[in-house]
């Protein structure tokens, strides 16, 4: 919208508000439930309890949402006990089922410990409106004539799913292209087991195995090099790790999934002073600038925490911030920045 950045601006200087979307989200929110500025309204249409603790949750977004990729994700927000709390969750179900149907399936592991996922069960009931953002992500099936064999650990089975979903049927059953999966998780903690057992029946070039660690310490020795695949792989840290070396070793084309990486820290001693209003407080350029606001019970807002729900967004009036997830420097002037992907590189005047 062309008047958009024209009533930010008014709203800025006269209403004290980062956007206007944001100063009139009360009064939306009186006819839509769950209306947030930068976010879209999505209504929970049922949620099941799977094995090992997983939820399989169908949600259905407002028509503004447009679709995603297979094995994109999607930030989801909920008001649990007054607070909105975010997390990023992958879409486990395909383009087409969403242009089918409007919906999405998201796979969640829940945890009783789980400051987010242990409240969902109670909260996921028929109905109840959320908040999820645009979907994003470049760990997204790529055009090759080589095979490709997913690598799944644990919850890293939901990209797989919506990529599968989509890729054997675009895939000829003609060609020779063999697409693969090997899933590991706990024993009896395999998901959507019958779904990937259809998708075989249903296309002769695909197969998957399902293992557990005690079974098969070692995630590399079911990848058949002789066939030179594509390998996607998504799953805890130290896994990725395994497959990225044994993958770069064998000269292999590899993908990962992103999101759930550390952002990578610099080794830098400096401190330096942001200045806050009219207060003033020190950081240290060795981590980003969110938790170290949170250790000194400044009022900023947390999300996802990896710079996907712009929930920590503040407006940085001078100085210089490095992002961790793009490794750009930002110029010196004023500009939105995410405290939480952001690490201080000058001193900085910000205004949350
Ligand atoms: S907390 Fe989500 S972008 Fe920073």
């Amino acid at each position: 919208m062309m008047f958009t950045p024209v009533l930010n601006q008014f709203s800025t200087w006269f209403l004290h508000h980062q956007s206007f979307a944001g100063y009139i989200e009360p009064i939306m929110q009186m006819f839509k439930p769950e209306w947030r500025a930068g976010q879209f309204r999505a209504q929970i249409i049922k949620a099941t309890i799977l094995s090992g603790e997983f939820l399989n949750v169908q949600i259905k977004p407002s028509k503004q949402w447009h679709g995603h990729i297979a094995g994109q994700h999607i930030s989801l927000t909920v008001e649990i006990n007054g607070r909105l709390l975010t997390r990023v969750f992958t879409v486990a179900s395909s383009p087409q089922y969403f242009k089918k149907t409007g919906k999405l399936r998201l796979l969640i592991k829940t945890s009783n410990q789980g400051r987010f996922t242990g409240l969902l069960n109670s909260k996921f009931t028929k109905n109840v409106w959320c908040n999820i953002s645009a979907p994003t992500g470049d760990f997204v099936f790529e055009k090759s004539s080589r095979p490709a064999t997913f690598i799944a650990g644990g919850s890293g089975i939901t990209p797989m799913l919506a990529m599968l979903h989509e890729q054997l049927r675009l895939t000829s059953q003609k060609t020779s292209k063999k697409i693969s999966l090997i899933y590991y998780a706990k024993a009896a903690e395999h998901q959507c087991v019958d779904e990937l057992s259809d998708l075989a029946a249903q296309f002769s070039h695909f197969s998957f195995l399902l293992l557990t660690r005690a079974q098969s310490s070692d995630i590399t020795s079911n990848i058949n090099t002789a066939e030179k695949p594509d390998i996607y792989c998504c799953g805890p840290t130290d896994f990725m790790q395994t497959l990225a070396d044994f993958s770069n070793k064998h000269s292999l084309t590899y993908y990962q999934e992103a999101f759930g990486l550390q952002l990578s820290r610099l080794n830098d001693d400096s401190q330096f002073n942001v200045k806050l209003h009219s207060s003033t407080h020190i950081v240290s350029a060795n981590d980003v600038l969110l938790p170290q606001f949170e250790a000194q019970n400044l009022p900023v807002k947390r999300g996802c925490g990896i710079g996907i729900c712009h929930q920590c967004q503040c407006i940085k009036k001078s100085g210089v911030v490095r992002n961790l997830k793009t490794g750009e420097l930002s110029d010196s002037g004023e500009q939105l920045i995410q405290l939480c992907v952001s690490q201080a590189v000058s001193d900085l005047e910000l205004q949350l």
